[in-house]
């Protein structure tokens, strides 16, 4: 009697369904304490990857002869079935089943019975969890790639389309210097090509195997990790097992370029905006792409557009973030690192749908090339040209920039553009204005004699524009 008294309790008296780390344990988890640590509701997307990287680890496992050959084909096809399930919606979850990775190895118990269980042989679900972030990213940056390539390729059809219209352009929000209109959208499309080999950038870093790290100091198995690497696609494998488990650069990266992406795709958005206004009404947006008021019957609103200026922060916010989680984390794994994936997950989804809408909506926006003309006729656009020509006469820019001013003063007071005033008046302002001047205030000259490298002279645009079609061409994802 007393012998028996003093027997351990085996797992079956304990009190609680045994968690698969509950060895050591002697009473149940805390229902609260259960829902604040489970990542099951959120890293359940990661399912096949985390199916993809057991697979990959189960035939080096059996390769390397620490699983016999009949162990791995049950643990392959346990797995296979597994995410047939999750793919037709049938695999369920508890907050019990704690993560993604624990839900997948007691289901494939379920089904393999005791093989199941060494799986999990030479690996720690901190080597895993780092494996399944990289190649969910690795799949979600190509994937974002690939949009933001459709949004480059509609924006540069935009802009041969208008190849040759004209709008102003501006410093300060006022006006400055007239501009092509393909100049100005091509500006985008050097954004989105610094953008692409940002993500480009990312996707490398990202493509580093992380797993055979084990818990954080590797393992004692004869494990092949270059055999992994090679089967998952992975370009190289992570030196340090501690570092391995506990590096999120990789997230950082592309939280980072997502939120320069973003802030790029806010500038185009606030000109969209500006530009559809009634003030400015240099553009239609599709009616698609706009909302109406609930209150103001005449309302077309910009929504879209605005949304994607405001979803900005909310990237930025991820980014910081993750910069905060990661900031005096000790030395290696820490559940801290289990924050990352809501962060990383709701950007990347909204960088997509950014990027996806806004290439949609680019196709689907009327220029008005004739209110942006009007407006480059009005507020002294040529003012800097008329100064270069005085300059070409011999006054030093200064001076030059000096009687310009004086003359656009006058005209304002006059109620005059440039180009209405006549030789007598300029002349009486200074001497050195000829009859060559009206070349200087011409629009279409005005643009053409802009030809100093990455300017907006037609010839200059029309050779930025095939460059950038052969650029964004060549864009593609190393698969
Ligand atoms: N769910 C965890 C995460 O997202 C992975 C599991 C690591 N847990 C642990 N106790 N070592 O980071």
């Amino acid at each position: 009697m007393k012998k028996q008294e003093q027997t351990p309790k085996t797992k079956a008296d304990k009190p609680q369904e045994v968690k698969p780390w509950g060895g050591r344990f002697s009473q149940a988890t805390d229902p609260e304490v259960e829902a604040f640590t489970a990542s099951i509701p959120f890293d359940f997307r990661l399912l096949p990857y985390d199916i993809a990287g057991s697979q990959a680890h189960a035939r080096m496992l059996t390769r390397q002869g620490i699983l016999n050959k009949a162990e791995g084909r049950l643990i392959q096809k346990g797995l296979q079935e597994i995410l047939g399930e999750w793919e037709q919606g049938r695999l369920t979850f508890t907050l019990a089943d704690e993560d993604v990775h624990m839900l997948v190895e007691k289901r494939l118990r379920e089904k393999i019975g005791p093989a199941g269980g060494k799986l999990h042989t030479a690996r720690s679900r901190n080597d895993q969890v780092a494996l399944d972030l990289r190649l969910f990213l690795r799949d979600q940056v190509r994937q974002l790639g690939g949009e933001l390539k459709a949004l480059q390729e509609n924006l540069l059809a935009t802009a041969k389309k208008y190849g040759q219209a004209v709008l102003p352009g501006y410093t300060h929000l006022q006006r400055a210097q007239p501009v092509l209109l393909a100049h100005h959208l091509l500006a985008y499309l050097e954004m989105f090509c610094r953008d692409q080999e940002r993500l480009a950038e990312s996707w490398r870093r990202i493509n580093i195997l992380p797993l055979g790290s084990a818990a954080l100091a590797g393992t004692t198995f004869p494990i092949d990790r270059r055999a992994v690497a090679a089967d998952l696609g992975f370009s190289g494998i992570a030196a340090n097992s501690m570092d391995a488990v506990s590096d999120r650069d990789f997230v950082l990266d592309c939280l980072s370029a997502g939120s320069i992406l973003m802030m790029h795709f806010s500038r185009l958005a606030e000109d969209l905006i500006l530009w559809s206004s009634s003030e400015f009404d240099f553009i239609a947006i599709d009616d698609a792409f706009c909302t109406g008021s609930s209150i103001m019957p005449q309302k077309k609103n910009p929504d879209v557009a605005e949304l994607v200026r405001g979803k900005t922060g909310r990237v930025y916010g991820h980014l910081v973030g993750v910069l905060t989680l990661m900031k005096g984390l000790p030395m290696t794994y820490n559940r801290d690192l289990q924050e990352d994936k809501e962060a990383v997950f709701d950007a990347l989804d909204t960088v997509r749908q950014s990027t996806r809408l806004l290439a949609r909506m680019i196709s689907r926006i009327t220029f008005k090339t004739e209110r942006m003309l009007e407006a480059t006729t009005a507020g002294y656009l040529l003012a800097t040209d008329l100064a270069d020509y005085l300059t070409t006469k011999g006054l030093d820019f200064r001076t030059a920039h000096g009687v310009v001013g004086e003359i656009v003063a006058r005209a304002i007071a006059e109620g005059k553009e440039l180009e209405a005033l006549p030789l007598a008046w300029l002349r009486a302002v200074h001497p050195a204005f000829g009859p060559d001047v009206s070349r200087w205030l011409d629009l279409r000259a005005s643009l053409t004699r802009r030809h100093s490298i990455g300017g907006t002279a037609p010839g200059r645009v029309r050779r930025a524009l095939h460059a950038l079609e052969k650029k964004i061409c060549r864009t593609a994802y190393p698969f």
